[in-house]
């Protein structure tokens, strides 16, 4: 079965054509990045204006892509939440009027669930059971995945997620949103050699604490002078070591517990390369292997989207049309 996948909960309208939850066919993602960087961050009424500006023209680029006609769809899947109330509607809305016009099986998807299901559309997929970490601009979660069902969260961010904190710090420094992408390309010139603090909380938990990192970078920045490009890029490799470390630590701190020899990490975060490729290796002085899904399925897509709703399809877990979006989570 073909579905449909569509996204759009925070600042990317995304719509992707997947067969048999594995084979991504097209997938289609219209960024508003431009758009917000002047603001500095995501500006919520501007997200959702754009969604519904871009909503047709990316689901009509993902069916033509594909080579399909609508006919070929057997089922619509689409973010309900958690993300922005105004972004996911336009999204949601689109997918369950397709879904009724078109008299088809319809899945709200949870997003977080759909970053964990971009693993599952890797070459060479984690088998079960893994440890997955969701870390993007929203979410810093790590779950323990027992099954294609079955995510158990481990721990979270009590703050910031990981991701906010590159966006912060990099607009700290002037250099714009999304931060991520500039601070792992500053970073790569200059050591890290700044001792900004590592903020692991109790020693059984899982959570994570992101702004006193956050503040102990402003401070720096206040009490120095970081106007030269060198400066900053010493401040970026810092704070991007820092988080790494914390990361690197509670993720190989959960694979011990849950006697896990795999961890999957996905969303925005997991595109940087400095800091998988670091997990990579700190894991594998432990036994544990790494699973990364490509660049284009680390950030926000539908791909994901339609693979976690394939099975919710095929398992008979259909959304009525009656229900609607939620902005925080649900049980994640
Ligand atoms: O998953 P995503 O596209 O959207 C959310 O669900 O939030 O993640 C976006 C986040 C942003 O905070 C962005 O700065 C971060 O992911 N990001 C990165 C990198 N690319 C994107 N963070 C660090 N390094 C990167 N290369
Ligand atoms: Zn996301």
């Amino acid at each position: 079965m073909i579905v449909l996948g569509i996204e759009s909960s925070c600042d990317e309208t995304a719509a992707a054509l997947v067969q048999g939850g594995r084979t991504i066919l097209s997938s289609v993602i219209a960024s508003q990045v431009e758009v917000h960087h002047q603001y500095g961050g995501v500006v919520p009424e501007l997200a959702s204006r754009m969604h519904i500006e871009a909503i047709v023209p990316v689901v009509d680029e993902a069916v033509q892509k594909a080579g399909l006609r609508l006919s070929d769809i057997g089922g619509v899947a689409a973010t309900q939440g958690p993300g922005l109330i105004g972004a996911l509607l336009v999204g949601f809305s689109f997918a369950k009027a397709f879904a009724f016009a078109r008299q088809l099986p319809f899945a709200g998807v949870n997003h977080l669930e759909a970053h964990i299901y971009s693993l599952f559309l890797m070459d060479d997929p984690p088998e079960f059971p893994f440890i997955a970490l969701v870390v993007s601009g929203g979410h810093t979660n790590v779950y323990h995945v027992t099954s294609p069902d079955q995510f158990e969260l481990l721990g979270r961010t009590r703050d910031d997620a990981a991701g906010e904190a590159f966006d912060k710090v990099a607009k700290m420094m002037g250099l714009g949103y999304p931060g991520g992408p500039a601070i792992e390309t500053l970073a790569r010139t200059q050591p890290p050699d700044i001792p900004f603090p590592r903020t692991l909380l109790e020693k059984d938990s899982f959570d994570f604490s992101f702004s006193g990192l956050k503040s102990a970078v402003a401070r720096y920045i206040h009490d120095h002078d970081v106007s030269s490009a060198s400066e900053k890029a010493r401040v970026a490799a810092s704070f991007q070591k820092a988080v790494t470390d914390v990361l690197s630590q509670k993720l190989i701190q959960a694979a011990q517990f849950k006697k896990c020899s795999r961890i999957g990490i996905s969303g925005g975060v997991s595109a940087n390369k400095t800091v998988a490729e670091a997990l990579v290796q700190n894991a594998a002085g432990h036994g544990i292997r790494i699973f990364t899904p490509s660049p284009a399925l680390c950030g926000d897509n539908a791909a994901m989207v339609a693979a976690r709703g394939y099975r919710l399809i095929e398992q008979g877990r259909l959304t009525s049309l009656k229900e609607d979006v939620y902005s925080r989570p649900k049980i994640h």
